[in-house]
């Protein structure tokens, strides 16, 4: 019916924002940056009326992230989750302040592993596992 598919078509519209990213383009938008600035590049991954919550970007190229998915995997039930050996740089982009409307964000800057997902051809497509 009709209803059904307006309810379902809302269904999808509501959880394809919360969707983490599915393929290495998705990850690559998401994840993978030169330097940055939270509250502007954050607009860019939330899109219209979302605030995600936290977020964070790899300062490297895709390359050397690919190589984390050549690399040791993570003792975890996932097995597609892979630790790297080498620490990244990294900025986390949090939240400060998430009733505010224009969705203010915290700068965290760290070096450290990273632990990523990759799928069936060794691409990485999801951070953290
Ligand atoms: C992970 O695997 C272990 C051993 O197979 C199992 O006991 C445990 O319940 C699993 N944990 C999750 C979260 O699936
Ligand atoms: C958060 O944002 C809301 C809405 O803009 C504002 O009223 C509130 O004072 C802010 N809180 C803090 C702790 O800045
Ligand atoms: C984001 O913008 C707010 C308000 O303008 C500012 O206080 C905050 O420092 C900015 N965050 C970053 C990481 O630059």
């Amino acid at each position: 019916t009709v209803l059904q598919h307006s309810l379902t078509l809302l269904l999808v519209l509501c959880v394809i924002p919360y969707t983490d990213a599915q393929t290495e383009k998705e990850f690559i938008k998401k994840h993978i940056r030169p330097l940055l600035n939270c509250n502007e590049t954050m607009k860019e991954i939330n899109g219209r009326g979302n605030c995600k919550y936290i977020n964070t970007f790899i300062l490297d190229e895709i390359s050397n992230v690919r190589q984390v998915c050549m690399g040791d995997k993570f003792h975890h039930n996932n097995s597609q989750c892979y630790q790297s050996r080498k620490k990244f740089n990294i900025i986390e982009c949090k939240v400060l302040n998430s009733s505010s409307p224009s969705c203010i964000y915290n700068r965290v800057n760290a070096n450290k592993p990273i632990k990523i997902t990759c799928d069936e051809s060794n691409k990485p497509v999801h951070f953290g596992c």
